[in-house]
């Protein structure tokens, strides 16, 4: 096919192509990834205050699954349901309304609907599913209409959006699924708009169609079964204990697909049907692990430094928990195999066979040639539009235990002057992964962010570059989230150690900032590393060692004698592991203990002096937090070494508990005292955890269930019968991201 003629347009197709097919295949089960499992560094939760999120709902509002972005950048178009708004970005904050007007599915639609034993609560509405800017003046929308798929145009001006008129709606099927819970998709190119989706009530008939603009209307043959994944290729990985389902066979692949713009259909043969249609099945897998078959989302890169397209896929491991991969596919290798040889079913043998480009015809079947292809041409293509190779990608980030569904991407050009890809993940329990690709293609995870108090799915990813944001959509509204908030790192080597391209160390203010555009040469940042002895200690140029450093601020506290101390020691980030020590010495005297991080210090004769706690994160060992006790008795000289640094007095509120003077005369007692005391408190804390933790299972049960994954069979559903009360209607409202193929494997493997 002769792409680079075509321009990057029918690039864009990928993502239509590569979301409707996945949807067809069988998923494989998968064993788990190999080992390397990314970690978030920091983790916040909902509401937490190091990472301000701005929500936008509105009364009466729900299911904010579609997001537009104004050609300048300033307004926000969200497709609710039966509703669409115009959000103010410009500033920093909760995007504010500019306007909003409603789409209902007419009341005849509703009642049919209804008639068809659709829930009038939860289905039979207008739900946005197709939100795209046709040209300067109007948008176009398409939405599930109760069942019965419509189309319109929209005008705005200034961003301003006028009503829908009833008489301007049309029928929308093929650009809109029947089912809010169908999946689908959507790419306006050259005034055309391509989408995949259910043609049907029932969702059994997957169809590519292109429509708007001056070429006639385009549509994959449903007679040919090409989207169907009975037509797929057989398995080269099939995974051994599967009983292969009757009548089906299984890739563990996934095709793309790809037709061009020029296509106008065949004369004879192919009317109004796709005539360039070829699929090619895509491979993500680790090496020696089987591969991950079902995608949820493409992308493609805004920049290529690289691999050019990444896809989200999802496989279901034989345990029964899920993981996720991230996937970079390059162009040039995409358009090798759709040059190679083609595969094809031998209907008599029921076998597949390989099949070169017969030499008799030209231009080759499927290209994309100005005028139609022969009728020769076509009847080839008709069952030979599979290609024999596949095109292999190169698994970026696996992460286990999650259920990734959406994807943004963009670049970030670190201090070092290299453009690093920075990956935003949305996932089925609400959170958000922002994650770094180094330049040996791996990537790691800089953050997770707990976007919304309930563990349910994320619609919608939609990056504003101009507005330095991310935005989510989700059933109760739109979350604005910062791309990095660099003031969390409070010191030279948490801001290096955290290798957000986003975040540079400045020394002179001594904060860790945003980069700006022109970034300061004496500003600090080692993405490649993440080595703040370099970057922090001894600067870019001076690798020489320095085997310890010294702490930025000493907290200095006043004990009372016999009285129980706790020190804290935050945590920020999961990589590091911590430890506490005394003076010189990192073994803690008997008088102390460490719990939950803490440092739990009775206070003796003898005790004092200097306590820090330790992170030691990549190699490199910093104290996080430094203490000096003195005893109100026995005052003691501070250590020569520490003169110069920084203190600051904290009051006795880290006492636990006050030594009276009758306590005092018990001294021999005390360590009895102590040691009880803290074993109650264990005792008491695991039994809170333990509380804690079968109430988030019980919640993360339920945030599995509204993505309507099935439980493996053998799996127990730890549910309440309440809960199991809530799973219809919370499954019928979750969009694109319901997970249909998840049903699959259930019934495959029982
Ligand atoms: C960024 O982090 C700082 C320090 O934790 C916090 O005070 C500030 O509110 C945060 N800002 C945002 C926008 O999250
Ligand atoms: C749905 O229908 C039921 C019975 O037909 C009715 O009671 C209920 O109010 C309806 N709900 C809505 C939201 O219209
Ligand atoms: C945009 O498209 C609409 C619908 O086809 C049309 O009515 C309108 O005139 C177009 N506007 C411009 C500026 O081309
Ligand atoms: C453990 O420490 C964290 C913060 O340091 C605190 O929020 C939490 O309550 C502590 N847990 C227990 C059981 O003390």
């Amino acid at each position: 096919m002769a792409l680079p003629a075509l321009g990057l347009d029918p690039w864009s197709l990928l993502g239509l192509f590569l979301f409707q097919l996945l949807l067809l295949l069988l998923p494989t089960t998968t064993t788990g990834s190999s080992g390397q499992d990314p970690v978030p560094r920091v983790k916040y939760y909902a509401g937490d205050g190091r990472r301000v999120l701005s929500l936008f709902h509105q009364k009466n509002l729900r299911d904010f699954d579609t997001l537009l972005l104004s050609g300048d950048g300033d307004t926000l178009y969200v497709g609710a349901r039966e509703a669409i708004l115009a959000l103010n970005i410009q500033d920093p904050g909760v995007p504010k309304l500019k306007n909003m007007i409603s789409w209902p599915a007419s009341d005849r639609k509703k009642s049919d609907c209804v008639f068809k034993r659709k829930s009038n609560e939860t289905e039979c509405f207008n739900f946005i599913r197709v939100l795209v800017s046709f040209n300067a003046t109007h948008l176009y929308a398409c939405g599930t209409f109760a069942f019965s798929p419509a189309c319109t145009f929209i005008e705005h001006q200034n961003s301003y959006l006028k009503p829908i008129l009833e008489d301007k709606v049309m029928e929308g099927k093929g650009q809109s699924p029947f089912d809010p819970a169908h999946k689908h998709t959507a790419v306006f190119v050259d005034g055309m708009l391509y989408s995949g989706t259910m043609n049907n009530f029932l969702g059994s008939e997957p169809i590519l169609i292109r429509t708007l603009g001056p070429q006639p209307v385009l549509k994959t043959d449903n007679f040919l079964r090409w989207l169907q994944r009975k037509n797929l290729s057989p398995t080269q990985h099939r995974p051994g204990p599967l009983p292969p389902s009757p009548g089906d066979l299984a890739i563990p692949s996934a095709p793309i697909s790809m037709g061009p713009e020029n296509d106008v259909g065949g004369e004879k043969v192919l009317q109004k049907k796709w005539t360039t249609f070829l699929k090619a099945p895509l491979l993500c897998a680790q090496p020696g692990q089987l591969p991950f078959n079902v995608i949820r989302h493409a992308v493609l890169l805004p920049v290529c430094p690289g691999p050019e397209m990444s896809g989200v896929s999802r496989a279901w491991q034989i345990s029964g928990t899920r993981s996720s991969a991230v996937c970079a596919f390059s162009l040039k290798d995409i358009n090798r195999v759709f040059e190679g040889k083609y595969k094809a079913l031998n209907k008599e043998t029921s076998r597949w066979t390989t099949h070169e480009v017969p030499d008799d015809i030209s231009p080759r079947p499927g290209s994309c040639s100005v005028s139609p292809s022969s009728d020769k041409a076509l009847t080839f293509m008709k069952d030979h539009f599979l290609m024999d190779e596949q095109v292999v990608g190169t698994p970026l980030l696996v992460k286990s235990g999650v259920e990734y569904t959406q994807l943004a991407v963009e670049t970030a050009q670190g201090l070092d002057g290299h453009s690093y890809l920075v990956m935003y993940l949305g996932t089925t329990t609400g959170s958000l992964h922002k994650a770094v690709v180094s330049r040996d293609s791996r990537a790691y995870l800089v953050e997770e962010i707990q976007l919304f108090p309930d563990l349910e799915p994320v619609r919608n990813l939609l990056l504003a570059p101009t507005q330095g944001a991310l935005f989510a959509g989700f059933s109760g509204g739109v979350v604005r989230v910062p791309r990095a908030n660099c003031s969390v790192y409070e010191s030279c080597v948490d801001c290096v150690l955290a290798r957000d391209p986003h975040c540079a160390w400045d020394p002179e203010s001594g904060i860790c900032r945003l980069l700006p555009a022109s970034i300061p040469k004496s500003w600090r940042q080692d993405m490649e590393k993440g080595n703040p002895e370099w970057a922090c200690v001894n600067g870019p140029r001076g690798r020489s060692f320095r085997p310890k450093s010294r702490p930025q601020i000493i907290k200095e506290v006043l004990a009372i004698p016999n009285s129980i101390l706790e020190l804290p020691c935050p945590r920020l980030s999961a990589l590091a592991s911590y430890h506490w020590s005394h003076g010189t010495a990192t073994v803690l005297g008997a008088s102390s203990m460490v719990f939950n991080g803490s440092l739990l210090l009775l206070l003796q004769d003898g005790v004092g002096g200097l306590y820090q706690c330790w992170a030691t994160e990549n190699g490199f060992s910093y104290p996080v937090v430094s203490y000096w006790v003195d005893s109100q008795g026995q005052p003691r000289a501070l250590d020569p070494e520490l003169a110069g640094i920084p203190r600051e007095r904290v009051e006795d509120s880290l006492t636990m508990f006050g030594g009276g003077a009758a306590l005092a005369a018990q001294r021999s007692y005390w360590p009895h005292f102590l040691t009880i005391t803290v074993l109650l408190a264990l005792v008491l804390s695991g039994a809170l955890i333990l509380l804690l933790l079968s109430r988030l299972g019980a919640l993360r049960a339920r945030g599995k269930v509204q993505g309507c994954g099935a439980l493996p069979p053998g799996e127990k559903a730890p549910l309440s019968r309440e809960q199991h009360l809530q799973l219809p209607k919370e499954c019928r409202t979750s969009a694109s991201d319901v997970d249909a193929d998840s049903n699959h494997l259930g019934t495959e493997v029982a």
